[in-house]
């Protein structure tokens, strides 16, 4: 597997703290049409008070928004109030178990304990409400406009299960503009121990409890949830699931809400009792195909479909062709998968993946699955014109990966699937997150606007808004609004025509 070289250490130092200013450095010309506010989520700090932090989804979630009126461009960044966030402030270090520590003292102090709830991974723009997405349990709503911390929300009651787990990636729909989540929710199944009673002898016995203990293990069920126009969530059905994967993303269609179960599974025996952290207990079974979970939207029976054993992190989109179903996303071989987990395990010292590229699914309606490739350039974070959400896409934007980065993504790339081209930014030095695309206006043609990201300068140790015409990634950025110090990495984000005050 080919790999970048690791981020250097001031990559990963804090942000020096929480802050409203303008950003009077700009290169370049703001697009005077370009007006909104761009709010990304991420890790702010790799360390709680005396606990350093290594791995990639262990630190507290922190809020960064550039506010754009067509000519100057303001910042604010606020941390999530969790409670894990408070606790960590309170106590001077660690207090929760988080993906990738656990805490001293063995099993005891971390059997059946729950993850610490960062809130450190996207951001849900709904109308005038902005809610903070963890996929292991609720999300924080915050303030729009000032990013005060509002509270943990079970969004009206509509979340089922003790931890109310709501994923960090939801998908549009604009035809019934609604949003689609899911949660993996944990359970222990009830054990029948009537089952016993109907033993014949003592060796049915004997099996019949073997087949008991086999059965008392943590599993999983796939919870779906739908949130209206009008904000309004409601609870669609579970799907139980089999192993304990683990999935990250889902994909929709018309008809379907796409799942991808792969070979990375997480041993839940460790996980409940505490001898592993999630990510130790996260493994790669080998010689197991990948199977796409594919859930009507209309109640029907859930199809499972198998393909040649893949893992990812992230769908770009899904539509439906005739009776097929199209599924597009950055596929990682499953050899990689140790050097992937290692990456995300010690972000400091290990080295980022570069191998993962676009590949595009078909699933007939019997059931057969063809594979091909959908571009030529390593990349993750894969973004689209939201406005053809479950219909064909034909541009993908996506964060490159490389030899020539510095921490998460080397560049932007932009697909074209008419033209079979790809157009990019890599320049050496510089770590880019995921490109959020916004549209030159409501009803320009698909791929037509701007790129907006995040981008690390490992020689100035700043960060900057970096803004692209989408139609010229190559050029590079048409601007960039300075910050006078650096954010370490940025998860994802989202844009919305609000101006936030
Ligand atoms: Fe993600």
């Amino acid at each position: 597997m080919t790999t970048t070289t690791h981020a250097p250490e001031r990559f990963w130092e804090p942000v020096p703290g929480e802050v409203d200013i303008s950003l009077v450095e700009i290169t370049g010309t703001l697009p005077p049409e370009l007006r909104g506010t761009l709010y990304r989520n991420g890790p702010g700090r790799w360390e709680v008070g005396s606990t350093r932090l290594d791995c990639l989804f262990d630190p507290d979630g922190m809020i960064s928004t550039f506010i754009l009126d067509g000519s100057s461009v303001r910042f604010r960044n606020r941390y999530v109030r969790t409670e894990q966030y408070l606790q960590g402030i309170r106590a001077g270090r660690l207090v929760n178990q988080t993906p990738g520590q656990r805490l001293p003292g063995g099993i005891p102090k971390n059997v059946l304990r729950r993850l610490g709830n960062s809130a450190n991974t996207n951001v849900l723009i709904q109308g005038e409400r902005l809610f903070a997405l963890w996929e292991g349990g609720r999300p924080y709503e915050l303030d729009i406009d000032t990013l005060d911390t509002l509270g943990m929300t079970d969004l009206n009651g509509a979340l089922k299960g003790p931890m109310g787990p709501y994923s960090a990636h939801y998908c549009w729909d604009p035809v019934s503009e609604s949003v689609v989540n899911f949660g993996l929710d944990p359970y222990m199944p009830r054990v029948d121990l009537g089952y016993l009673q109907g033993a014949r002898d003592g060796v049915e016995w004997r099996r019949r409890v073997r087949e008991l203990l086999g059965e008392v293990r943590p599993r999983v069920r796939l919870r779906l949830y739908e949130t209206d126009r009008y904000g309004v969530t409601r609870y669609l059905r579970s799907v139980p699931l089999s192993t304990f994967p683990w999935m990250h993303d889902m994909a929709l269609t018309p008809r379907y809400a796409i799942f991808a179960d792969t070979p990375v599974c997480i041993d839940s025996v460790a996980l409940a009792l505490g001898s592993a952290s999630a990510m130790d207990a996260m493994r790669l079974e080998r010689n197991t195909p990948a199977r796409f979970i594919l859930v009507p939207r209309d109640g029907g029976p859930v199809r499972t479909v198998e393909t040649d054993p893949f893992f990812l992190f992230h769908f770009t989109n899904a539509y439906d062709e005739g009776n097929d179903v199209i599924v597009e996303l950055p596929r990682f071989a499953p050899e990689t998968f140790p050097a992937v987990k290692a990456w995300t395990m010690n972000v400091r010292t290990g080295t980022a993946p570069t191998e993962s590229m676009l590949t595009r699914y078909r699933i007939s309606a019997s059931g057969k699955v063809t594979v091909e490739d959908a571009g030529d350039v390593p990349c993750e974070f894969p973004q689209f014109d939201q406005r053809f959400a479950t219909k064909q896409h034909h541009v993908t934007f996506a964060a490159a990966l490389g030899s020539s980065g510095v921490g998460l993504g080397a560049g932007v790339a932009r697909f074209d699937h008419r033209s079979s081209t790809t157009d990019s930014f890599r320049p050496d030095g510089h770590d880019l997150a995921e490109p959020v695309f916004v549209p030159r206006a409501p009803d320009s043609p698909e791929g037509d606007g701007w790129v907006l990201t995040i981008g690390y300068h490992q020689k100035e140790h700043r960060s900057s808004l970096m803004i692209f015409d989408a139609e010229h990634i190559g050029d590079g950025p048409v601007a960039e609004a300075w910050l006078p110090f650096h954010i370490p990495a940025s998860f994802h984000g989202a844009f919305t025509t609000r101006i936030a005050t």
